[in-house]
């Protein structure tokens, strides 16, 4: 069970300690938007680049970008841990994987809500982890989407069918109230953007939401 908060509710003015307050935490979570495949724009590759020098914990890559394939390799050959692409913007998902991999990082596909999972179970051979968006990518801050459980409950039955290590990420609306279902339904990374940043203290917030997702496992 981890928790990955994201950095897009924090003071980017000050990413450095932003980080250092999520020290417990299991990943920082970074969201990367090109205001084409979101209609929002946050941060791109020399950023990341800076933030990879300071944080103490590793960088999970969230691309909401356009062109995935061309775009996406180079934030895992600069040291990013993990690095998600959208599968609604990948032209050739294996070999991005398979790229992403070749550096050194997890691979990840993200789906949006209105996206099923079935047509791309058989990519889970090329995968460490998907996943699954619970608002519409572009924001923090939105109502937590409780419909796309059974999405969340299928990639977990598919993994388990699968076997190995791929987990099962929820990104959007996360909080002390929305976690217990995530995990019900079989996620085990658990990205939280507003409800950790906008707490009083963010590390509490970590320690918190991992210790409900820990009693509502799968
Ligand atoms: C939305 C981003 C999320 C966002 C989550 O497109 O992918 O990571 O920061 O924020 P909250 O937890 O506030 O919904
Ligand atoms: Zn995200």
């Amino acid at each position: 069970m981890q928790i990955s908060p994201s950095i897009l509710s924090a003071d980017f003015a000050n990413l450095e300690s932003e980080l250092g307050a999520i020290a417990n935490a299991d990943w920082a979570h970074v969201d990367v938007m090109d205001a084409h495949f979101v209609p929002n724009l946050t941060l791109g590759l020399p950023i990341v680049e800076s933030l990879l020098k300071v944080s103490p914990i590793p960088i999970d890559c969230h691309l909401m970008i356009e062109d995935p394939d061309r775009w996406a390799p180079p934030y895992a050959e600069a040291g990013a841990q993990s690095v998600t692409f959208h599968i609604e913007a990948a032209s050739d998902p294996v070999t991005l994987a398979r790229d992403i991999r070749a550096q050194g990082a997890r691979a990840s596909m993200g789906i949006k809500p209105g996206t099923p999972f079935g047509p791309y179970e058989d990519l889970l051979p090329e995968l460490d982890m998907v996943l699954v968006m619970t608002v519409e990518p572009g924001f923090g801050g939105q109502s937590f989407m409780a419909d796309q459980m059974p999405k969340v409950q299928q990639v977990r039955e598919a993994v388990k069918r699968h076997g190995g290590d791929i987990w099962v990420q929820v990104d959007g609306g996360v909080s002390a109230r929305t976690i217990e279902q995530c995990a019900e339904a079989g996620a085990d990374v658990f990205v939280a953007g507003s409800a950790v940043y906008g707490a009083e203290s963010a590390a509490a917030a970590v320690d918190e939401l991992r210790e409900l997702a820990r009693g509502h496992r799968h």
